[in-house]
């Protein structure tokens, strides 16, 4: 007969019983952020997908002592995406290529429009009802582009996917913390509107730092919005953030989880359908989103804004609308 200790740990972590897939497992991101999948309890069966390199990374990965089973797929496979998707709850989309010094985000829309597209479609084929983590960029129009391809084909579902802009909120806590002096573990600042660049907002309103001089509030807004250029730079042409990338991914994922499981108020900003500013035009907007059983149970507004932080709002929408509808006639209007 079980302990009584046994029966209760062997019932709270029955219902944490998750497959996940990481499709673009073998790159800068997709390494370190298969290793902590791996690290997460309520993942019990992880398959990574690469067009180079997956097996070898699931064989290093499988041999870490945690409850799940993994397993990598390459297109030498025979369907091997099939393989990968079946049976997936949560599939995280780091497949891509990175920026350069000197790129925006959306430079590298030309390459990574169509990796997303034909992966979506995979998705959408396998794993219909699985959450979808976006991570490819540019987000603000990559996001958009699964959506088209899921409605397409007749499975799209709203709450089910996000645009993964948890990088933003780490760097906002990383660097208000610099700033103020306070323990970065300690600090959360929403993050709303995209991400990219000018369409990053960082609500330091809603913090309880609200007397930074107005100097040096704007060199940290600035710090967090282009805070991805410094690790471009520094990594000199081999790449963007890809360590705390797998950090924030992880976490958003560990998020989701937590809302699939039932845990209450699980909250996190993500990049997603939302009615916010959906009558002027902008259909995906990052906000709070409260993550429950079905995926997004509740999207947060902004609450009160300082007027600067309106005009940033104002600013950030003009960006996002243009790619929004980029992403989405990269679809629609496809020959
Ligand atoms: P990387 O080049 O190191 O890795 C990308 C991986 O995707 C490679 O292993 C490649 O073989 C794979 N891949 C390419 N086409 C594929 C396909 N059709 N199917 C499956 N796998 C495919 O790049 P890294 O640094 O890992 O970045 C990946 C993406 O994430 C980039 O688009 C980058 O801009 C984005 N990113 C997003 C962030 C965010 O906050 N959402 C932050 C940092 C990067």
């Amino acid at each position: 007969m079980l302990s009584r200790f046994a029966k209760r740990s062997f019932s709270s972590t029955a219902a944490a019983n998750y497959k996940v897939s990481v499709l673009g497992a073998a790159g800068g991101i997709g390494q370190p952020l298969s290793l902590l999948l791996k690290l997460n309890h309520r993942v019990t069966s992880l398959s990574l997908y690469d067009i180079r390199g997956a097996k070898g990374v699931a064989a290093d990965i499988s041999h870490v002592p945690t409850n799940s089973k993994v397993e990598g797929f390459t297109p030498e496979d025979e369907e091997g995406l099939k393989k990968t998707l079946t049976g997936t709850d949560v599939v995280l989309i780091p497949a891509g290529v990175p920026r350069k010094p000197g790129m925006t985000r959306d430079d590298l829309f030309n390459i990574n429009a169509s990796i997303v597209r034909d992966l979506a479609s995979s998705v959408a084929d396998y794993a219909p009802n699985a959450a979808v983590l976006v991570i490819s960029n540019p987000v603000n129009s990559t996001v958009p582009i699964v959506r088209e391809v899921f409605k397409q084909k007749g499975v799209y579902n709203k709450n089910k996917l996000f645009g993964v802009t948890t990088l933003d909120v780490l760097r906002a806590s990383r660097f208000l913390s610099e700033v103020v002096g306070t323990d970065p573990t300690t600090e959360r600042v929403n993050v709303v509107g995209g991400h990219s660049g000018l369409t990053i907002v960082p609500l330091l309103s809603g913090t309880k730092h609200k007397n930074i001089p107005q100097e040096a509030r704007d060199a940290l807004i600035h710090r967090i919005q282009f805070g991805g250029d410094e690790v471009v730079q520094a990594k000199n042409g081999t790449g963007s953030a890809t360590l705390s990338m797998a950090q924030a991914g992880a976490r958003f994922a560990g998020a989701v989880f937590k809302g699939l499981d039932g845990e209450k108020d699980v909250i996190e900003p993500s990049f997603v359908e939302s009615p916010l500013y959906a009558s002027e035009g902008i259909d995906f907007f990052a906000s709070q989103v409260t993550l429950g059983p079905n995926g997004v149970e509740k999207i947060h507004g902004l609450g009160e804004l300082a007027g600067y932080e309106e005009e940033l709002v104002n600013v950030a929408k003009e960006t996002l609308k243009k790619n929004i509808i980029k992403g989405q006639e990269f679809i629609t209007k496809a020959k």
